[in-house]
């Protein structure tokens, strides 16, 4: 049967599958972030299509205003088939999206959540730590200021330095002191960061930071 204009329009619909060619596959990523620290609640503010902490953690909610992401996540069918073979046991028990603005207040308990995961989006921290649990994890990169102010907040430790190459992604634990300095150090300033919503630049910069919040 000819496809009508209608399932063209669905066939081209984004999905993680399609987005994962323009970021690349972040499975290894989590696989490691599993492997180190116990997760079992994730969120995932501004995640757009990216599935991929699914494939390692048992329970995500996904966060974005874009209605792409919204058509994707609800449809649960293709949610499941695309994670189909990619999990590890007892991984994507639960994957709920909200699609809201994580800058204002969330339907969400405050304090709920083992991982916090900010990637290419925000800066998130100022509103969304909230939603952490104590000695939860902070997931996030320089792009948009989050991984900069985060490495100014007291309440955070640096716990890993995150590095991809080639495709794969490892999680430095040692030596955490030579990250986040900055190359300027007059940069590092939370209004600066918050207003200009860029990071800055650091002598030896990785992919992404894992904070843990001080018990
Ligand atoms: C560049 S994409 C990054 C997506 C994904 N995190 C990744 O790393 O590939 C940024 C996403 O953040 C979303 N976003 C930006 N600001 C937002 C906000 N205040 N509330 C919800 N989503 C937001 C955008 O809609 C977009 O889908």
């Amino acid at each position: 049967m000819p496809a009508t204009v209608g399932d063209q329009n669905k066939a081209s619909a984004p999905s993680w599958n399609s987005y994962k060619q323009s970021i690349g596959d972040r499975t290894g990523l989590f696989r490691a972030l599993a492997e180190s620290w116990s997760i079992t609640t994730a969120l995932n503010v501004g995640s757009y299509l990216d599935l991929s902490p699914s494939t390692s953690i048992p329970s995500v909610t996904y966060v974005d205003t874009d209605r792409r992401a919204a058509r994707y996540f609800a449809n649960h069918d293709l949610v499941m088939s695309e994670l189909d073979g990619e999990t590890l046991p007892g991984a994507a028990t639960t994957i709920s999206f909200l699609p809201a603005d994580f800058l204002e207040p969330l339907d969400l308990a405050d304090a709920a959540f083992d991982l916090l995961i900010a990637l290419y989006t925000g800066p998130a921290w100022d509103s969304c730590a909230r939603y952490l649990k104590p000695s939860g994890l902070f997931l996030a990169n320089s792009s948009h200021g989050d991984a900069s102010l985060a490495a100014l907040d007291s309440r955070l430790a640096l716990v890993g330095a995150i590095h991809h190459r080639d495709g794969r992604y490892r999680i430095d634990r040692d030596n955490l002191a030579r990250y986040l300095v900055p190359k300027k150090p007059e940069s590092a300033s939370a209004e600066l960061i918050r207003a200009s919503g860029r990071g800055i630049a650091y002598t030896n910069p990785a992919f992404a930071y894992v904070f843990q919040l001080r018990g």
